[in-house]
């Protein structure tokens, strides 16, 4: 009986956790995330380069493509095509996926925070 007990006590803390993991991302948070964490190297707008290159239409697009940016020779070598798994990667450590990056950002750790910036990502095309 007591283990019985203990055992619907574990099931109804997992079962307390898991709407949280499954959340839907939010991109309007996703924003919110951008403008603290990116907003200032990077812009949003199609053909606006600041310290970063801009994001606009980033969801497909080669890794080091943007004309008239001076990327590292690391990234413009990394051969990637940017979608959400590997932004995810790259989010939390721009470093472990693109050594030698010149992108000067330890990362996001926050998983749903990350979610939402990739979700709002999304809509930049
Ligand atoms: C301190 C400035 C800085 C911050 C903050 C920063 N970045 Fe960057 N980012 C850069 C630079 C510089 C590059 C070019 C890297 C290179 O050439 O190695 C870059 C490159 C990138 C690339 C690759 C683009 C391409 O065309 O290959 C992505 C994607 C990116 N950043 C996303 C982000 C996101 C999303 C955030 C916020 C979580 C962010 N960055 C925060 C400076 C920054």
């Amino acid at each position: 009986m007591r283990r019985l007990r203990r055992a619907t006590a574990l099931i109804l803390s997992l079962g307390g956790a898991l709407p949280m993991s499954a959340r839907a991302a939010d991109p309007d948070a996703g924003q919110a995330v951008f403008k603290t964490q990116c907003g200032i190297c990077h812009s949003p707008s199609q053909g606006k380069n600041m310290v970063g290159p801009s994001l606009f239409g980033i969801i497909g697009r080669k890794s080091g493509s943007i004309e008239g940016f001076h990327y590292s020779a690391a990234n413009k070598a990394s051969d990637i095509t940017w979608n959400a798994d590997i932004l995810d990667k790259y989010l939390t450590s721009p470093r472990e996926v693109v050594p030698g990056t010149i992108m000067t950002y330890a990362g996001l750790k926050d998983d749903a925070k990350r979610a939402d910036l990739i979700a709002w990502l999304e809509t930049l095309h």
